[in-house]
């Protein structure tokens, strides 16, 4: 179907498909796609206006606090607060070393940021196909598109549901190959009772605005086990500052002096608080550093959206259930899969449309959907090899059958954010019913 521009309107939005799809095509939507994954109140709002007040207004004590909590919450050593997950997966790809020509396995069901880490550092994206159950990359497949120059695995948990991490851990210890753990949707996800961001090498989590947390519609956080990272990862996000450099010096007992550029200090001097030696800068492993901090604000924001997670998610769940109870005698659409090992946090309720149960494409359904129903579903997410600049570069858009066949071709997600109310609910259930029966009626399907 052509796209009618007219009844698009980016006008109140740079972020085009990250902030908005408004429209103006005169539809009367029940249910609008919300860009507001999260619920504020008075928390979030007296703890914006007192971080406000302090004198620092970047990595001060909120930033401590939420990082403290964050990693308590998802059973971490550390957990580094960033500016989103896109910065927080660079540092990542910085510190797994990938460098030009190094081949990184990775889902091509996706945001693009994923693949985007790998390709600023001239590493090569190379694709799994997925589970068409889960939607997640399928560990067997990644075992076969190993070669020598395989650097590290990227999973996603699409949606909040985690991947199968126990077969990819086993793939990365036999072939020596690290793992990211792309954590945007699955705050609040756990595999069989470890959560999200705990098990890979190192993880990263989004609180954009869609998010199941948000920290004013941007930011995120860095989670690993691993004491070097730790360093690795304070250098990186806060342009390659290395502290440690100074401390080192004055550690050294055997030198009697410390230096820094042209100064030169004895030991027993008094250490003065101005001279510049407080910090060194000193690439990690080579790799430059950058800034990518999270703001005081948005770290109290943070906080109050910690305690708040539990709640949230299960609000979420609570949700998707009632969906998926609503729907489960609808011939041509499939609810989400969710299996025991898995605490699904929901970050997204994707539904399946079956065409030939249906009689109709998935687009037709959509557009039944939305304007008939007033319901607005959108789709997350093409491959990312059928970007443009992807394709420009060889990559087959036919490359993962099981992507194409299973997930692209049939998904959609329904609105989901905790604030959906009981009517929400009720009118997705029924739109969805009514769109089916609609088609079903239009092809002749009993
Ligand atoms: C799976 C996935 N990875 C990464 C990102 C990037 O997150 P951010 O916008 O925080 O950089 C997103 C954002 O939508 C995402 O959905």
């Amino acid at each position: 179907m052509a796209i009618d521009k007219k009844h698009y309107t980016g006008a109140e939005s740079e972020g085009g498909i990250t902030s908005s799809y408004a429209t103006d095509d005169g539809v009367k939507l029940k249910v609008p796609y919300s860009f507001m994954g999260s619920i504020y109140d008075e928390a979030e709002r007296n703890a914006a206006l007192a971080a406000m007040a302090q004198d620092s207004l970047t990595m001060g004590p909120k930033t401590q606090e939420f990082q403290k909590k964050f990693a308590a919450k998802h059973g971490v050593k550390y957990a580094y607060a960033c500016t989103n997950c896109t910065t927080g997966m660079h540092v990542i790809t910085q510190l797994f070393d990938i460098r030009p020509g190094d081949e990184v396995i990775v889902t091509p069901n996706t945001f693009v940021a994923t693949s985007l880490v790998i390709l600023k550092e001239g590493g090569i994206p190379v694709f799994a196909d997925i589970d068409p159950k889960t939607f997640n990359i399928d560990p067997v497949d990644v075992e076969r598109k190993i070669t020598a120059k395989t650097k590290a695995i990227y999973v996603v948990h699409y949606a909040g549901l985690m991947v199968d991490m126990d077969p990819i851990m086993e793939i990365a210890k036999k072939h020596g190959l690290k793992v990211l753990e792309d954590c945007a949707h699955a705050t609040g996800s756990s595999y069989k009772g470890r959560m999200a961001g705990s098990i890979g090498d190192a993880g990263a989590f989004s609180f954009h605005s869609l998010k199941n947390i948000t920290t004013c519609g941007e930011g995120g956080m860095i989670t690993t086990n691993n004491d070097e990272y730790s360093n690795g990862i304070q250098n990186l996000r806060c342009m390659s500052n290395q502290p440690q450099s100074w401390n080192d010096q004055l550690a050294d007992i055997n030198n009697p002096e410390w230096h820094f550029g042209k100064i030169v200090c004895k030991k027993t001097d008094p250490i003065e608080y101005w001279l510049p030696a407080h910090f060194d800068v000193i690439p990690w492993n080579g790799h430059w550093g950058s800034n990518y901090r999270m703001n005081e604000i948005q770290a109290a924001v943070g906080c109050a959206q910690l305690d708040k997670l539990d709640m949230l998610v299960a609000k979420r769940r609570e949700i998707a259930h009632k969906i998926s109870a609503g729907l489960q005698d609808v011939k041509g659409v499939e609810t989400p899969y969710e299996p025991a090992d898995r605490y699904h946090s929901f970050h997204l309720y994707t539904l399946c449309v079956n065409e030939k149960e249906l009689g109709g494409s998935r687009d037709e359904f959509l557009r039944v959907l939305y304007q008939e129903e007033g319901v607005q579903g959108i789709l997350h997410y093409q491959p990312t090899f059928h970007f443009t600049g992807l394709k420009r570069m060889g990559y087959d858009p036919d490359q993962c059958p099981l992507a194409s066949e299973f997930f692209y071709k049939r998904e959609l997600n329904l609105p989901m954010h905790p604030r959906l109310t009981e009517q929400n609910i009720e009118d997705m259930i029924n739109g969805v019913r009514n769109a089916a029966a609609k088609i079903r009626k239009r092809h002749n399907k009993a």
